[in-house]
């Protein structure tokens, strides 16, 4: 375990389990369709690309880059395009892949913009959830892990950039944002 992290919260096979699930959930209800799977970068990208590879009906995949968080570990409540879409969306099945919904400003700013843009269907798809942190009414379609309010790291998840790489989901030592390293 890396010396940044009081302990794990779900490990490398209970990801790879859970995943797997979604997968095949997703895969039912596409029956048929084509999904366009939009990732939120960057700690969006490792659950996406598992998810993509074990998804049976057809997908693309495209990517947005929004900003909510500063290097510290709470949310400014201020959200920003820093990259848009690479093509149209309008017309196609889109499945919004996100890391964690934590207060949920995020979604909810992206996800009207999405709606915006008349794709044939708009469902999102998260693989942590903090439902005691919510600020606004927003329901993911998919969710893999309901977690506790506790500041946590790795599949993608970051602090201050750090740990994304790391396999499992592990709560940040306090001491680690509190001194803001
Ligand atoms: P929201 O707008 O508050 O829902 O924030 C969502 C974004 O905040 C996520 O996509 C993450 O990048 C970041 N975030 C929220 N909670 C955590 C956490 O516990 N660890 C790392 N990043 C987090
Ligand atoms: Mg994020």
């Amino acid at each position: 375990m890396h010396e940044d992290v009081e302990r794990i919260l779900l490990t490398a096979q209970e990801l790879d389990t859970k995943v797997s699930e979604m997968a095949a959930r997703i895969s039912t209800d596409y029956q048929g369709k084509e999904i366009l799977l939009i990732t939120l970068l960057k700690g969006g990208v490792m659950f996406a690309v598992d998810l993509m590879r074990k998804l049976t009906v057809p997908v693309e995949i495209d990517f947005m880059d929004v900003s909510s968080y500063g290097a510290d570990a709470k949310t400014s409540g201020v959200v920003r395009i820093e990259k848009d879409l690479d093509s149209p969306i309008a017309g196609k099945h889109v499945l919004l892949v996100e890391d964690i919904v934590d207060s949920g400003l995020t979604l909810k700013y992206v996800s009207t913009l999405l709606r915006d843009r008349n794709p044939a269907s708009l469902r999102i798809c998260t693989i942590l959830n903090k439902p005691m942190r919510r600020k606004t009414q927003i329901d993911a379609d998919y969710i893999g892990f309901d977690i506790p309010d506790e500041f946590v790291v790795g599949y993608g998840l970051d602090y201050a950039q750090k740990h994304r790489n790391l396999p499992y989901v592990g709560v940040l030592k306090r001491e680690i944002y509190a001194q803001g390293k």
